[in-house]
């Protein structure tokens, strides 16, 4: 069972929910009159995004990318491989991606750079959680869920070792499960 390997729920499933209905709201005022497209990362992002769209009242399109870290299971290495890019050009639009996660905030800078040399009219980043310690480099976030200690979390999209991510809450597993893979 998953959840006998659970050490603590860092943010409770209505703590989530009532946060992202806030975001959604605050989303459609900022938006009013354009029609933005919703970038979601995936995989991590994928239940964020289906979440957040339905508290989001104005007119917009999703699209996703997937994007891949080198490196160890639970360290960003900076070096981002596209594995899936947008299907909408984006150039004139008003882009916002959704992110899970920001930990050293490498992808997301990687990320951005690729977007701004498409000319979209603007680019905002709504993000779920914040690892404001770990960050590396500075990244402007306009939207954001709640900012969490350093320690690795999974659900709500997030995994460790692609598991974990249908956990309806944000959680932090017990030490024994990370060991041997960090
Ligand atoms: P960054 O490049 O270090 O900001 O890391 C970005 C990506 O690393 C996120 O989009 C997640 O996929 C992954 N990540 C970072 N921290 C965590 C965590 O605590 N749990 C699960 N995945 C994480
Ligand atoms: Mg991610």
């Amino acid at each position: 069972m998953l959840e006998e390997d659970i050490a603590e729920i860092l943010i409770d499933e209505k703590t989530l929910q009532a946060r992202i209905r806030e975001l959604g709201e605050q989303i459609s005022r900022d938006y009013q009159g354009k029609r933005p497209i919703l970038v979601g990362v995936l995989k991590g992002a994928f239940m964020f995004m289906a979440d957040l769209i339905r508290h989001i009242s104005i007119p917009h399109e999703i699209d996703f990318m997937a994007t891949s870290s080198y490196g160890a299971a639970t360290e960003s290495s900076g070096i981002v491989r596209i594995l899936k890019d947008l299907d909408t050009p984006i150039s004139g639009r008003d882009v916002l991606i959704v992110e899970d996660i920001i930990d050293t905030g490498l992808t997301l800078d990687y990320l951005l750079r690729i977007l701004r040399a498409r000319n979209p009219a603007s680019i905002r980043v709504c993000t779920l959680l914040d690892k404001r310690e770990r960050r590396r480099i500075p990244i402007p976030l306009d939207y954001v869920g709640f900012e969490i200690p350093n320690k690795f979390v999974v659900g709500y999209g997030l995994d460790f070792g692609e598991i974990y991510r249908n956990l309806p809450y944000i959680a932090v597993l017990k030490p024994e499960i990370y060991r041997g893979n960090e």
